[in-house]
């Protein structure tokens, strides 16, 4: 079992956020603890990507608050709160098409550090350090947002369905470099996930949502001993890669 603590480093209060006027996430409230790792599934449309881009401060927060290791977020803007130990791997695979491998790592260093951290983690990525983001295949750009991400040294780690669109084979090696950034207490990772099966063997604690609203949150084992939980809310049973 993963390594985790009982201190929240992260809690959400009551949080109503959406884009503009129009109002998404409704009364959101959540605690996340230290070396904790929390699974977030629903159909699609529901408000997953919404409720991480809120954590980060790049939607429309309505009320609410948000404290991430005892201080308040919800004022600060995004490169405040990434500076401040957050960090998303956005759905979007967010990375500099004309940039090379090592620029865009380059471009995640915050403070001090180098890139090789991120060579180790993904090997793939040194071999094409010299090859600009849009010359990578999909797998080779999600493994560089993720180490582009990492090289912030986020205490909190989101990723927004990084398994998305990729192969199994490079699936099962994601889910390795998530272990092993799990495994050793220093990350808090919240993962959001459509393959139930993924997410289930990685959590501690999965979240549902269903239009805008957490419909269910308890342990990963809850879930397990009870798979009609996931048919009610997300209208499957598990579903594997
Ligand atoms: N930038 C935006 N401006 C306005 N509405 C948006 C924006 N992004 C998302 N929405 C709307 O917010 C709702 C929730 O979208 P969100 O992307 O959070 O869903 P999701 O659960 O992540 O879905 P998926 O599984 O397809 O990624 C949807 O109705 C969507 O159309
Ligand atoms: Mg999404």
């Amino acid at each position: 079992m993963p390594t985790k603590t009982n201190e929240p480093i992260l809690s959400l209060r009551g949080i109503h956020a959406g884009y503009g006027d129009t109002q998404i996430l409704n009364d959101i409230s959540l605690e996340v603890e230290k070396g904790e790792r929390l699974a977030i599934v629903g159909r699609n449309g529901v408000g997953k990507s919404t409720l991480l881009n809120t954590i980060m401060g790049l939607t429309d927060m309505h009320s609410g608050s948000i404290e991430f290791r005892g201080d308040a977020l919800h004022s600060l803007p995004s490169h405040k709160r990434a500076l401040s130990g957050l960090g998303l791997v956005p759905q979007t695979r967010d990375i500099f098409a004309t940039l090379s491998v090592e620029e865009n790592l380059l471009a995640g260093l915050k403070g001090n550090g180098g890139i090789e951290q991120g060579f180790a983690m993904f090997p793939r990525l040194k071999e094409r350090r010299k090859n600009s983001g849009a010359q990578l295949s999909g797998g080779e750009q999600q493994m560089l947002s993720i180490a582009r991400t990492l090289m912030g040294k986020p205490e909190l780690l989101m990723l927004d369905e990084p398994m998305e669109g990729l192969a199994p084979v490079i699936c099962d090696m994601l889910m390795d470099v998530l272990e092993q950034l799990a495994a050793d207490g220093a990350h808090t990772i919240i993962l959001v996930e459509q393959h139930t099966e993924l997410a289930l063997q990685f959590s501690d604690r999965m979240m549902i949502l269903d239009g805008g609203e957490i419909v269910f949150l308890g342990a990963t084992d809850e879930v397990q001993a009870n798979p009609q939980i996931l048919e009610r809310h997300v209208g499957l049973g598990l579903t594997e890669t």
